[in-house]
């Protein structure tokens, strides 16, 4: 049985020659780059998700490998908790790198959905086996229960939409940013650089089951790599022209990476 439902009546969608339908007739055509749009209002998310310049810039990073040991350290812990045929499911993939390089080392059904269409056809073009589509965190179109595996990294949080579609031995993984999290690239940009805080997102209907820390050290030696980092943080939006211009005079970039992976599974209902 498929995981997918339809976004208008619910029911389940089936494949047929490049065409999602529902038993209602309702039916969503498979984009020239293989995936769907499941928006229920049918259009682009660009206008609220990201748009086409940070989906290709997030892309070229991230190709490089820097957060390679996050994507290592995502994909040892879904080989634990699910099985050989199992439904993966990556919540606001992005442009699909961790969904590419979990798929390409575990034998699962892959499944990954953004609210960007400029993300999701950059994760189509991927051909890593995954299925992907276009739509919102907040009405995701999977039926409840469905998935035995979700992953959801830096992006908005649902715990209720999350649950919803979690089997009952279920896991979600999620990510923040650990204390040390690109301290480099602070001190370079503030003159007091403060840790992170560790955050967790509010979890209701979902529990701890282990957290798991990853570091590790990346010197960028690129200005364009160096550049491509500090436009995927939020730092970009609020550093004083100062900090601005000491980046843009900078060629080598050493910094710690630290994450910490947090496995939740349902609460008992
Ligand atoms: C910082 S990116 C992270 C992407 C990917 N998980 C990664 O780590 O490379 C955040 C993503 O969340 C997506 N997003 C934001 N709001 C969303 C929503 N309401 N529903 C689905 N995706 C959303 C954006 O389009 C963007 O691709
Ligand atoms: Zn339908």
């Amino acid at each position: 049985m498929g995981i997918l439902k339809c976004p208008v009546c619910g029911q389940e969608l089936h494949l047929e020659q490049r065409v999602w339908r529902c038993e209602n007739r309702h039916s969503y055509d498979m984009a020239k780059e293989g995936y769907v749009n499941l928006l229920s209002a049918h259009r682009s998310g660009d206008a609220i998700g990201d748009n086409k310049e940070m989906a290709r810039s997030r892309r070229d990073f991230l190709n490089k490998g820097w957060y390679a040991p996050l994507a290592q350290a995502v994909t040892d812990c879904l080989y634990e908790y699910s099985a050989d045929g199992d439904s993966v499911l990556d919540i606001c993939c992005g442009e699909g790198y961790y969904t590419a390089y979990a798929a390409e080392r575990l034998d699962r059904r892959f499944y990954g959905f953004d609210l960007s269409k400029s993300m999701v056809r950059l994760a189509a073009k991927r051909r890593c086996g995954a299925e992907f589509f276009v739509a919102n965190i907040a009405s995701i179109p999977i039926r409840d229960k469905a998935v035995k595996a979700a992953f959801h990294l830096f992006a908005p949080f649902h715990a209720a939409e999350f649950r919803r579609i979690l089997a009952d031995d279920g896991v979600i993984l999620t990510a923040i940013p650990g204390k040390n999290h690109l301290l480099g690239l602070k001190e370079i940009l503030y003159d007091k650089p403060y840790l992170n805080d560790e955050k967790e997102p509010a979890l209701e209907g979902l529990e701890v089951i282990e957290r798991i820390r990853v570091q590790d050290e990346i010197t960028l030696t690129d200005h364009g790599d160096i550049d491509a980092l500090f436009r995927m943080t939020p730092y970009y939006y609020h550093t004083p022209t100062d900090g601005m211009n000491r980046l843009a005079e900078c060629d080598s970039l050493s910094t710690p990476i630290e994450f910490v992976i947090i496995v939740c599974k349902r609460t008992a209902e």
